[in-house]
This record gives structure tokens, sequence and C-alpha cells, in this order.
């Protein structure tokens, strides 16, 4: 649970599961999510309909121009997002222009190298390579998590704490 009258953003929200755990568990913050893909928001857009969410909404947009005036949102979220752009800089000075002073910007991203599966299934191996492939073919950065502190301290976030695969500290 976030302080009161709390403002979160989800950016990249996709069909909108993480967002609407936002809503749910913070009943008097606003919630917004956006994404680019208008099919991803039709069925974000489903979890409106529940009589106790009016909080949250869903928006089309790009997270290299967001809609949003500066200093909106108390926290930002974005999950899986980055490995599928490629101007990452752009898309971090645009978040931290619409985060406020002192607000919390939250990611999680793939480091597709490090998920090796020989050891498990040949078949599983495959796959994993052919999808790093198809991610940097189409301009996306499929190892972008291991590079996502550097360049929050390059495009000039404070205090970061970051952890692989969700445990301990880098
Ligand atoms: C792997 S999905 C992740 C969805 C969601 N964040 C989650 O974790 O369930 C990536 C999402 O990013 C969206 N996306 C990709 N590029 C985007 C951009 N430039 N601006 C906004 N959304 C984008 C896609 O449409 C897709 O819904």
């Amino acid at each position: 649970m976030v302080k009161q009258s709390t403002s979160i953003l989800d950016i990249g929200c996709g069909p909108g599961s993480v967002t609407v755990g936002f809503a749910d568990a913070n009943p008097s913050a606003t919630v917004i999510g956006v994404d680019f893909n208008e099919s991803q928001l039709e069925v974000a857009r489903s979890h409106t309909q529940h009589p106790n969410r009016e909080n949250l909404s869903f928006e089309q947009g790009s997270i290299h121009e967001l809609s949003f005036e500066d200093n909106s949102f108390d926290l930002i979220f974005c999950q899986t997002v980055f490995v599928h752009i490629s101007d990452h800089e752009k898309a971090l000075s645009e978040i931290m222009r619409v985060l406020k002073p002192n607000g919390i910007f939250a990611s999680r991203e793939v480091m597709n190298s490090f998920i090796v599966m020989t050891s498990v299934s040949d078949i599983l191996e495959n796959a994993r390579r052919a999808i790093h492939m198809g991610v940097t073919v189409s301009g996306g950065a499929p190892d972008v998590g291991l590079f996502m502190g550097e360049k929050l301290h390059t495009a000039g976030f404070e205090h970061l704490n970051q952890s692989l695969f969700g445990r301990g500290r880098l």
C-alpha cells in the first residue's frame, strides 16, 4: 500500500494485469495505464467495469511522448517494455519529466542471456536464442535488464536500488 492520494502510472501496461493490482491495493490512488497498442488496451479496459475501480483508467500513448504534465505522478512502473524499444534515453527523460520530485520509478526488465536453458532442454534453449534474435532484429534490447541501473544513473535518477532476479542487490 502506498500513501493516500497517490498518483500511479503503469507505462506499457499491456492487458493491465499489474495496473489493476495497483488500483485494488490502493483504492484512494489515481491509477493510469498507458500502452500504444489499442488491442492490449481493450483487454485492460475490461478491468475498469468493476464497481470499485473508479480510480483506474487506461490511455493510448507512447513511452517516448507521454501526454501528461510535468511532475504528475508519485509512482511510475514499467515492466518488460524497455526490452521492446530502442530509444531508452528518450523514454527515461519522459519518465523523469512526468515523475514528481522525490517520486519513485520502478522497472522490471529482461536479461535474456542469463536464462540459459541448455541444461533443461535444447528446445527451450533454441527458443530463448530465437527470442533474443527476434527482439534484436526488431530494434529491441534483449539484455536491457543488465544495463538499467547504468541507464537510470545516466538519466539522472538517484537512490538506485537494484536486484538481480528479484533477490539480493547487484
Ligand atoms: C511484454 S508487454 C508487458 C506488459 C505489461 N507491462 C506486463 O508486464 O504485463 C510490453 C508492452 O509494452 C507495450 N509497448 C511497447 N512499446 C511501447 C511504447 N513505445 N510505448 C508504450 N507502450 C509500448 C506493448 O504494446 C506491450 O503491451
